[in-house]
């Protein structure tokens, strides 16, 4: 059995996809995958999705172009196998899902296999499949699952290799990730902030130089261990995110009542316009206080930690 973690973007969604930097980080929820021998074709059930195919039987299905893509990236075409995938990650929220789904694939079949994929390889496979899901991902997903790490990300706009770096922090943020249940196309939401970018380029370039400003001063607090700090440009972030169009009245209730209740920072996570938020908590008292606040609107929480 192998996993693939969710993600948090803790600072640059949507101004990756234009080259430029992000911080995102893996969290504690999970897709795992497990092998089954199979006599004949490969079947794969998905249970986060209730998703159940059999190989080739209706190629305009995802997971079926999924599978596709991993078979051909990893040279396994033809071999007879069932896979059956579970986990706790909300899908359709922004934490990563699809990108946790199919490293966790890919993992078990190396493992199965003894491919020997490094993580530089599994990581490239991930990106040719979540194009499937998500048209032009940027790639910061599938980087933050496979390398389970705090890390600052930047697209190659040409094609190239992306950068990568692992960060370092003094100690682990803790946080809480707060789900509207609105479920969103990353897809969709990524093409509205193309369309308003075409219609109104002069405000978008500076909301664009002002976000990248951002997740500099944003990587020297993080590396300081300056929380407040981190939490006021989380907060900073958000009214960027805002400002494109990808906010909702749930994530700004989401972010209120975590501020409300302790919160030094708190913003949308992923691509927005429903989905998740995330609040950046002093401690693990304020943390506890801020989930149950949430709950207590009717949503849901989960609690965990960034910068392990
Ligand atoms: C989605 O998790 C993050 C976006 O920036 C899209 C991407 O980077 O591919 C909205």
């Amino acid at each position: 059995m192998q996993y693939g973690y969710g993600k948090l973007i803790l600072f640059g969604e949507h101004f990756v996809v234009y080259g430029l930097p992000g911080i995102a980080s893996s969290i504690g929820l999970y897709t795992r995958c497990q092998f089954h021998p199979n006599e004949n074709g490969i079947k794969v059930r998905d249970r986060l999705t209730n998703k159940n195919i059999t190989l080739g039987e209706n190629k305009r299905e995802i997971l079926d172009q999924t599978m596709q893509i991993i078979l051909r990236e990893t040279g396994l075409n033809g071999k007879s196998f069932r896979l059956e995938v579970d986990g706790d990650i909300p899908v359709f929220g922004g934490l990563g899902s699809s990108a946790a789904l199919i490293v966790s694939i890919i993992r078990e079949l190396n493992g199965h296999y003894a491919l020997k994929l490094s993580d530089e390889k599994i990581n490239g496979i991930a990106f040719k499949a979540e194009h499937v899901f998500h048209g032009n991902p940027s790639g910061i997903d599938n980087t933050a699952s496979t390398y389970r790490r705090l890390l600052w990300f930047e697209k190659n706009m040409s094609g190239g290799k992306n950068k990568i770096e692992l960060l370092k922090l003094k100690k682990p943020l803790p946080v809480v990730i707060g789900n509207t249940k609105i479920i969103h196309d990353t897809s969709e939401a990524v093409a509205e902030v193309r369309q308003r970018k075409e219609k109104n380029p002069e405000k978008f370039d500076k909301i664009f130089a002002q976000a990248k400003e951002l997740v500099f001063k944003a990587r020297n607090a993080l590396e300081k261990g300056n929380i407040p700090k981190t939490g006021e440009l989380i907060n900073e972030n958000q009214k960027l995110l805002q400002e494109i169009g990808m906010g909702s009245p749930e994530l700004d209730l989401l972010c209120k009542t975590s501020l409300e209740n302790g919160a030094l920072g708190a913003k949308l996570t992923g691509a927005g316009m429903g989905g998740c938020m995330f609040a950046l908590c002093p401690d693990e008292k304020t943390q506890e206080k801020v989930a149950q606040a949430i709950r207590k609107k009717g949503f849901d929480s989960y609690i965990t930690s960034v910068g392990v």
